[in-house]
């Protein structure tokens, strides 16, 4: 039997519109549009609990996250209904903000496995010299290789673990879930090297991140501010720089968001300082 010829694969494109997510009946995420075109790094800002963490694992399929409007298309496809496991198939990638111990599995076994399921298997021998180079490159000691998974990682160890991930996994879309915090200063450097070096015509990547530290070294072609659950403002990489002279307090009260009723208080009561 022959295999019919593979169609042109269609762009690495995500593109999300009116997304709508609930979580335990609560609903989080009201109506987000959001573009990511193939190899472009797009960083995602906004204060705490605006839905930035929702929209990630929302993207990639957790069961908690329930899509009540709106889609996601990847390749001009929907992801919904699609597994985590599909859809990390797909190419997606996510960090997770708080990376998850397991203990029993090695990172060694972990990333074998993780390769085999995306039909990516390696001789043992090239798989290892891969794995032993990014550790190199991410500046951890080879001890990792036989470590558990997150088992007692320092939290910088965790974050740089992901980057490891990353490249060896080399997704063709990342989203990286404040992947730059707890980081020293060194650490953040080698991790946004990390990023750099994967990120590609090929890669797109979105940051989810508080800081301007890791934009510093990972330019964004685009960064979105989300508020309420909802993406308020978009704009080129000098919105950054906006947020981090100004906060959010301006572009909240421009999309009608209240701000912090208890800091305007403290405020107009004349809160001493420290
Ligand atoms: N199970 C749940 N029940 C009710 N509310 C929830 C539930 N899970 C999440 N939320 C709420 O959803 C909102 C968005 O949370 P999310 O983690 O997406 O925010 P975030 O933008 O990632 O914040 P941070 O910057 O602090 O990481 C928060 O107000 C959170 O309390
Ligand atoms: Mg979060």
């Amino acid at each position: 039997m022959s295999t019919p010829p593979t169609p042109a694969a269609a762009p690495d494109r995500l593109e999300i519109a009116g997304l709508k997510v609930e979580v335990e009946g609560k609903q989080i995420l009201c109506g987000i549009d959001l573009a990511l075109p193939p190899g472009e790094v797009h960083a995602l800002m906004g204060p705490n609990g605006s839905g930035k963490s929702t929209l990630a694992n929302t993207i990639m399929g957790h069961p908690k996250y329930q899509v009540t409007g709106g889609s996601i298309d990847w390749r001009g496809e929907s992801l919904l209904g699609l597994t985590p496991d599909q859809r990390a198939r797909q190419g997606i990638f996510l960090s997770l903000q708080y990376p998850t111990a397991i203990p029993g599995v090695s990172l060694v076994n972990f990333l074998r496995a993780a390769l085999r399921g995306l039909g990516r298997e390696m001789p043992a021998r090239e798989f290892l010299g891969t794995v032993k180079q990014e550790l190199r490159t991410l500046k951890m000691d080879q001890a990792f290789l036989s470590r558990y998974i997150n088992d007692n990682f320092s939290g910088g160890e965790k974050k740089r673990m992901e980057i490891l991930q990353l490249a060896v996994l080399q997704p063709k879309l990342a989203i990286l879930d404040e992947t730059d915090s707890g980081l020293d200063v060194d650490a953040l450097r080698t991790v946004a090297e990390g990023v750099n070096r994967v990120r590609s015509e090929d890669m797109g990547v979105l940051i989810i991140t508080h800081y301007q530290r890791i934009l510093d070294y990972v330019t964004p072609d685009r960064v979105h501010v989300m508020a309420a659950g909802r993406v308020i403002e978009s704009g080129g990489a000098e919105l950054v720089a906006r947020i981090e002279r100004e906060g959010y307090d301006s572009m909240l009260r421009a999309a009608g968001l209240e701000t912090e009723p208890a800091e305007e208080e403290a405020v107009a009561a004349g809160a001493p300082g420290a």
